[in-house]
Order: C-alpha cells, then sequence, then structure tokens
C-alpha cells in the first residue's frame, strides 16, 4: 500500500547507538515525567512496546498506570480487525477530553493503524489534537519526535521498511519469559490479512544477533523465550547464508536456555527438519500455533494459504506422530466472503479430526487494501455470528477434554506471576502452554516447580505445588 502524502522511508543504519546519538536521548527535559502506554493486537506489538518503554526511559519519563497522572500517552496500535480501529478511535475520544484539563499532555499514535493511508490522513484531519504518529518502521524516531514536541501535530510514517536494528535498550514486562524477535514484516500475503502492507516485506534478523540476545537473556537469568515472528518457519528465507528455521532452532536450543517457544507457525513453510529438532531437544516446548484458517480448501485457495484441508490434516498428524505429547493450538477465520454452509462444515470437520488444543476464532473483517476486500459478500451478520457461536462451543469441548487429560498428573510449571484467582494463587504455564493456578506463596515465582493437576476448565488448569519430604 503507498502512502502518497506520507514520507518514504530512508535506507536505515542498524546500531542502537547511533540512533541513539543521533535523538540526543541525554535531554533531562523528561526526567521523571510519566508516561502511560496501551498496547493492542499482537504480541510483536506487546514485544514492540518494550522497545518504546526503553525509548522513553532513555528520555528519563517513568511509567504510570493512571492516565490522569500521565504526561504523555502512547497508543501502539493494531489494524488487524475492524474492531481493533474502533477501540483505538474510542480511546482517543477519551484522550481528547483529558486533553482539555491538561492541555500538555502529550497524545502518541504509533504501531501499524498509522501505516494506512486511511487512517493516517484521519489523524491529520479529524484528530489534531494527536501530538506525535509514527508506524510500525521507524519506532525508533519516536524519542527524536517527542524531542521535537511543540503541539504542533507531527506524522512521519514510513511506506517502505528499513534494515533491521539491533542492540535496543528493551523494558522488558517479565524478568522470567522474555520475546525475542527472529524477523520482522511478511511475504505470504494471505488476501484477508493487513499485516504484509503494515510490517513490510520480510526481513530476518542474522543468527549471531539472535543466539547473542538469547544467551544474554539466559545469564541474566531468564528461564524462558519465545522467538517471534509473523511466519517464523521462513525465518532465513530472504537472507543468503544458507540457514533456516531449523538451524536457527536447534542453535537455540544449544544455548541451554531453559524452555524455548515460537510463534506464529505458517503450515506452508513448515519442514520434516523442524519437526525433528522440536521433537530432538528438550528445552524446546511441545508446543505449536498452527493456522488452519478454514477447512474448507475452495477457501483456502482464496485465502493464498498455499494448502488443502488434506495437507493441512496431514502435516498435523505428522507432527502429532513425531513430538511426544505435543499440544497444538490454531487460528480459524468464519464468515470470509461467500463462506457456504458446505465451506463452513469442513471446517468443522478438521476440528473434529484434528481436536486442537485450543483456537483464537474469529469473524472475518474486510481490510482495506487488501485483495479479499474486493469480494463482495452475501453474507448475513447473523450467520456469521451463529457460525462463530457453533466453532467455539465444539472448540472449547476439545480444550476441556485436553485439559481432563492432565487431572491428577504431575507436570513442569514456570511460574510467572501472582494469579487472578485468588491472593495465595500464583499461574504458570505447563511445557504444553496449559495455564495452571496453583496454589502457593509468591516465593515460587520465576521457578520451574513441580504441580499435581487438580482440576480442569476449558481454559486453564488448577494445581498443587509438589512438596518433597526427606525420608
Ligand atoms: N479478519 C479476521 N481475522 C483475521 N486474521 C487476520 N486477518 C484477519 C481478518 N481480516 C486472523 C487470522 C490470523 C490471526 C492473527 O488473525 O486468523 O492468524
Ligand atoms: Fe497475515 Fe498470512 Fe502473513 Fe500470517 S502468514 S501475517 S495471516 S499474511
Amino acid at each position: 500500500m503507498n502512502l502518497p502524502n506520507l514520507k518514504q522511508a530512508r535506507l536505515r543504519t542498524t546500531k542502537k547507538v547511533e540512533y541513539l546519538a543521533a535523538a540526543n536521548l541525554k535531554s533531562t527535559k523528561y526526567t521523571n515525567k510519566k508516561y502511560y502506554i496501551r498496547t493492542y493486537g499482537c504480541q510483536m506489538n506487546v514485544h514492540d512496546s518494550e522497545e518504546i518503554k526503553g525509548i522513553l526511559e532513555n528520555l528519563g519519563f517513568i511509567p504510570t498506570t493512571d492516565l490522569e497522572q500521565a504526561d504523555i500517552v502512547i497508543l501502539n496500535t493494531c489494524s488487524i480487525r475492524e474492531n481493533a480501529h474502533d477501540k483505538v478511535f474510542g480511546f482517543l475520544g477519551r484522550l481528547k477530553h483529558l486533553k482539555k484539563n491538561n492541555p500538555n499532555l502529550i497524545i502518541c499514535v504509533g504501531g501499524c493503524m498509522p501505516q494506512t493511508d486511511s487512517v493516517a490522513n484521519l489523524l491529520k484531519t479529524k484528530y489534531p489534537f494527536v501530538n506525535i504518529v509514527f508506524g510500525t518502521h521507524n519506532i525508533n524516531d519516536l524519542g527524536k519526535m517527542i524531542l521535537k514536541e511543540d503541539q504542533k501535530q507531527q506524522i512521519e510514517v514510513y511506506s517502505i521498511e528499513g534494515n533491521v536494528y539491533e542492540h535496543m535498550d528493551y523494558v522488558r514486562d517479565s524478568k522470567i519469559s522474555a520475546w525475542v524477535n527472529i524477523m520482522y514484516g511478511c511475504d505470504k500475503f494471505c488476501t484477508y490479512c493487513i499485516v504484509p502492507y503494515t510490517r513490510g516485506k520480510q526481513r530476518s534478523r542474522k543468527m549471531e544477533d539472535i543466539l547473542e540476545e538469547v544467551t544474554s537473556l539466559k545469564k541474566a537469568g531468564y528461564l524462558e523465550i519465545t522467538l517471534l515472528g509473523q511466519n517464523v518457519n521462513a525465518y532465513g528465507k530472504d537472507l543468503d547464508f544458507g540457514y533456516n528455521f531449523a538451524t536457527l532452532l536447534e542453535n537455540v536450543a544449544k544455548t541451554g536456555i531453559k524452555r524455548i517457544r515460537f510463534v506464529t507457525s505458517h503450515p506452508w513453510d513448515f519442514t520434516d527438519k523442524m519437526i525433528d529438532v522440536i521433537a530432538k531437544y528438550e528445552n524446546i516446548m511441545p508446543y505449536i500455533h498452527l493456522p488452519l484458517q478454514s477447512g474448507s480448501s475452495r477457501l483456502l485457495k482464496l485465502m493464498g494459504r498455499r494448502y488443502t484441508k488434506e495437507e493441512y490434516i496431514a502435516l498435523y498428524n505428522k507432527i502429532k506422530a513425531h513430538i511426544p505429547n505435543v499440544s497444538i493450538t490454531t487460528d480459524i477465520i468464519v464468515g470470509f466472503p461467500n463462506e457456504t454452509n458446505e465451506d463452513f462444515e469442513e471446517t468443522l470437520e478438521v476440528v473434529n479430526k484434528c481436536k486442537f488444543d485450543g483456537a483464537f476464532t474469529f469473524i472475518y473483517s474486510p481490510r482495506e487494501g487488501t485483495p479479499a476486500a474486493l469480494i463482495k459478500d452475501t453474507l448475513s451478520k447473523k450467520t456469521k455470528i451463529d457460525r462463530l457461536h457453533q466453532l467455539n462451543e465444539l472448540i472449547n469441548s476439545y480444550s476441556l477434554a485436553h485439559n481432563q487429560a492432565y487431572l491428577g498428573k504431575t507436570e513442569e510449571v514456570l511460574v510467572l506471576g501472582p494469579s487472578e484467582k485468588g491472593s495465595n494463587k500464583v499461574y504458570g504455564y505447563t511445557k504444553t502452554m496449559k495455564l495452571v493456578n496453583i496454589d502457593g506463596a509468591g516465593e515460587d515465582i520465576g521457578k520451574l516447580i513441580l504441580v499435581t493437576i487438580t482440576a480442569a476448565k476449558s481454559f486453564s488448569l488448577d494445581g498443587k505445588k509438589v512438596i518433597f519430604t526427606k525420608n
């Protein structure tokens, strides 16, 4: 998608030090001023927000969760479905009000939404109280833009991706489990999806840079890392170094970090070698998120997914057969333009065959500029909602059945923090990515512990810590 009114990306350098120097982030103008950040969308955005927090804290800002106290508000936005847009515009209405009482408040809108012409133009014409607008390709310009801030709206969004940056100062949300980007962008151009337009072409990070990051996270005490990319299985295809995701995964496993996860996998790029590596290394978790999108080969073709229903099921079965105790979750879209009853029945049929551990399900949302948005859609909203409910019911029944199979078993759990389910509980995940709420004290946070599963629900397990007693 071209943004005629916005700038083309300039060639980028790759080292943090250069952008820090260029942005003169040593200024004391913002020392102890407060920032409030709100993140919408996927894990990629969550991790981008860790970069944004790093930039703000380099400038002297400190975090607040109280919007009323904030000197600067950053919305890191998502474009994947229309409801993500609606939420941001709704929140901007609230911020406009807030700014009436606090005219010095700096409001920034960044991430995926401004990457589309219509949103960038709308922010310009209808939301002049937004001070700073930046895109996904120039997050690292945010520091400079804030320092230039003088209440005139600044819009800097690049339509073309630049180089890959290294050595960012992330302020990570967790000291136990860390996100590690292995690539940016996506070249798959599924016909319904806005990501290749908002995040640009696929750019893989060099393996040595990723390994260096994982090694330093391990040294800093992290027990888990999640390798992040829109399509991690295509890692390395845009580089000339002859390595791929299987090579990377194997090398990450050899760093000895306790737990390795990765999201998201595209079935088309999933190789046998990847399955071998996942099965071989104890520290690669037996959990795969493998988006199906639809069970109808007719729709899969219209979606540009490059596999048929049969090929998906064959891959699914191969993974199940080779990786002991693996858990597999998926994404499914209902109501793709003109999805027939038969198409939908085929989706249910694949769910019945695969019996996924879980699924994220969505009603199709037309995205401006994507090929699918041009298809005239005759399906009623009611049909789409009914299908979503029917699908969710089926998915939930399998999730519950999978979870019930854990009853009475003892599982290794990485404890991540206090649980929302009670003041004396903590939560963590099994190797297979099952959420467990555990009776127990906070001293287990940040530890791998053994837990006996005492109850199973559709979306979580309950458990009790195994206490070893001396004879
Ligand atoms: N409408 C609905 N769901 C979508 N997804 C991506 N684009 C759309 C869209 N236009 C879903 C896919 C993807 C997940 C992250 O979001 O299922 O895997
Ligand atoms: Fe979107 Fe398809 Fe790329 Fe996933 S693989 S980010 S659905 S274009």
